[in-house]
């Protein structure tokens, strides 16, 4: 499926919705939604009673008959209608009436590199039934990098990571094409996932599902590198009895526990730059590699890849809404007509 630039400065909408969050760029209004992709059901009635982040607050939290869920899974939509239901009420009224006065409503939104062509389906019908009569789709890694700003359509190669909630995305752009990508499936869940896995082993203590976030800003400043608190103070629950307790942890251990999924990354890495030609890697010596996605401000993430790589690493400004910032910038016609044509997918 080929997205050229023409059609995509028709579009007059744009979406990435991710495991984590789900974005929407508006032509013309900019970035209208950044929310978590969450919606709370009433499971004995159907009814929809919260979406982004008020649902988000209410995980973990709810009665049995409302159910947080997420229509949104390893960067796929898993639950076609629930995506629906959940981007019109995060729209609003005022933007949905807005975007059907459309008389021909055009849409574009990103989708994984590698999205098999269930996934692809599944972004196109989610959108089609938001009243889109065409979608355009494009790769994350492609919409990532215009929206950071990196010369994609130059001969000179730039190395992009998306990391993603789910998955973390590399790829070698130039002349607005990809050389060689790769997507790991291991992102900031799974991060997450390695802190609950150990608190509950090594301290048989469960965490409110809430409070990673809180234990990787206790980690932060100094994060993956080996400086900081040597411990920090939790709360959760005990596995056994079940009654709330506090316990210091060791932030050493912690890192190592997180560094674990991250080894998968740094081979993806390792293969990307194995799968691309000399002159290209050279390249790289200069350029580096820029960071995108919400996972790129885990503390001391570009640090551990300075030191696999020894290539500069670069964080992009606002990192987390890279991916639809490119595709508003597509939309807005901000791109040399010539660069990036067409844009491969
Ligand atoms: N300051 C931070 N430190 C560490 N991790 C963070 C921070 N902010 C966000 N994250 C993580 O970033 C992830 C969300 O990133 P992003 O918004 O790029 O995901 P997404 O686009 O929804 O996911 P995907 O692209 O994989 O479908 C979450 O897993 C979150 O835990
Ligand atoms: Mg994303």
């Amino acid at each position: 499926m080929t997205a050229s630039l023409e059609q995509l400065r028709r579009c007059h909408f744009a979406v990435d919705l991710g495991a984590a969050r789900t974005r929407v760029y508006v032509k013309g209004a900019g970035l209208v939604v950044d929310q978590p992709s969450a919606a709370a059901v009433n499971t004995r009635t159907g009814a929809l009673i919260a979406v982004g982040e008020f649902a988000e607050k209410m995980r973990g939290r709810t009665p049995d008959y409302i159910r947080v869920v997420r229509p949104v899974s390893g960067g796929t939509v898993v639950d076609i209608e629930m995506a629906q239901r959940m981007l019109r009420q995060l729209l609003g009224d005022r933007m949905r009436r807005t975007l059907r006065r459309k008389p021909f409503l055009r849409a574009a939104a990103c989708v994984p590199h590698d999205a098999d062509p269930l996934a692809r389906r599944a972004a196109v019908e989610t959108l089609v039934g938001l009243g889109a009569r065409r979608v355009e789709l494009v790769d994350t890694l492609i919409a990532a990098a215009v929206g950071c700003g990196l010369p994609v359509e130059q001969p000179e190669a730039t190395m992009i990571m998306v990391c993603g909630a789910a998955a973390t995305q590399v790829a070698v752009l130039s002349l607005g094409s990809i050389v060689t990508a790769e997507r790991i499936p291991v992102g900031g869940e799974a991060v997450d996932h390695a802190i609950v896995q150990h608190l509950r082993h090594e301290h048989e203590l469960m965490l409110p599902s809430q409070s990673v976030r809180p234990l990787q800003i206790a980690l932060s400043g100094n994060g993956l590198t080996r400086q900081g608190p040597e411990s920090t103070e939790i709360h959760g629950r005990d596995v056994a009895t079940g009654l709330a307790r506090s316990v210091r942890v060791d932030t050493a251990a912690v890192r190592d526990a997180i560094e674990t999924p991250l080894t998968a990354v740094l081979d993806g890495i390792g293969r990307v730059l194995r799968g691309c030609p000399p002159d290209l890697v050279a390249d790289l010596v200069d350029s580096g590699i820029t960071m995108v996605g919400g996972s790129a401000l885990l503390p001391g993430l570009d640090q551990m890849l300075r030191q696999a790589t020894k290539l500069p690493v670069h964080i992009a400004e606002r990192p987390d809404v890279c991916a639809v910032q490119g595709l508003g910038h597509m939309l807005e016609g901000k791109i040399e007509p010539l660069a990036l044509e067409p844009i491969s997918k």
